[in-house]
C-alpha cells in the first residue's frame, strides 16, 4: 500500500494551515465531520498530502492526544484496493483494530479504519477512489 497522507492532530485548523502553508502546502476547504466531532483540512505539496484534524468537542478522537502532547503528527494513512483483505492481513501480523471500517465524510463516504501496532503506533487505511 502507498501512503495517502500524514495526519496531524491540531488544536486549531487555521493555525495548522498557516504553519504548513509556510512549508509550501496548499489547502482544500475545511470539512466538518460532526459524527466524529472533528474538523478536517487536507493540504498538498508536490506528492505529499497532509490532513489536519482538530476537535469540535471535548470527546473527539484527537482530544486525549492533544491534551497529552499538544499538536503533533500522529498517523500515516495508506490507500487500499481491498480494505477487508488488507486489514485481515495486518491483524494476522499483530496489528489491532482501534476503530473498525466506517464511511468518512472527509473521504466522500469511502471507508477508513484505524489500527494500532506496538512497533509503529497508529496506522489508518482508506479505500482507494
Ligand atoms: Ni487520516
Amino acid at each position: 500500500m502507498i501512503i495517502d497522507h500524514i495526519g496531524y492532530a491540531v488544536e486549531d485548523v487555521d493555525d495548522g494551515k498557516k504553519a504548513l502553508e509556510a512549508l509550501g502546502f496548499s489547502f482544500e476547504p475545511v470539512v466538518e465531520d460532526s459524527d466524529r466531532g472533528i474538523r478536517i483540512a487536507f493540504g498538498k505539496h508536490g506528492e505529499y498530502r497532509v490532513e489536519l484534524v482538530a476537535p469540535m468537542r471535548e470527546n473527539s478522537p484527537v482530544s486525549a492526544l492533544l491534551k497529552k502532547v499538544g499538536s503533533t503528527p500522529y498517523h500515516f494513512c495508506y490507500a487500499s484496493d481491498n480494505i477487508e483483505t488488507d486489514v485481515a492481513e495486518l491483524v494476522n501480523r499483530r496489528f489491532k483494530v482501534l476503530i473498525p471500517p466506517a464511511p468518512a465524510v472527509a473521504f466522500d463516504g469511502r471507508r477508513v479504519v484505524f489500527l494500532y501496532s506496538l512497533a509503529i503506533g497508529i496506522v489508518e487505511i482508506v479505500e482507494k477512489e
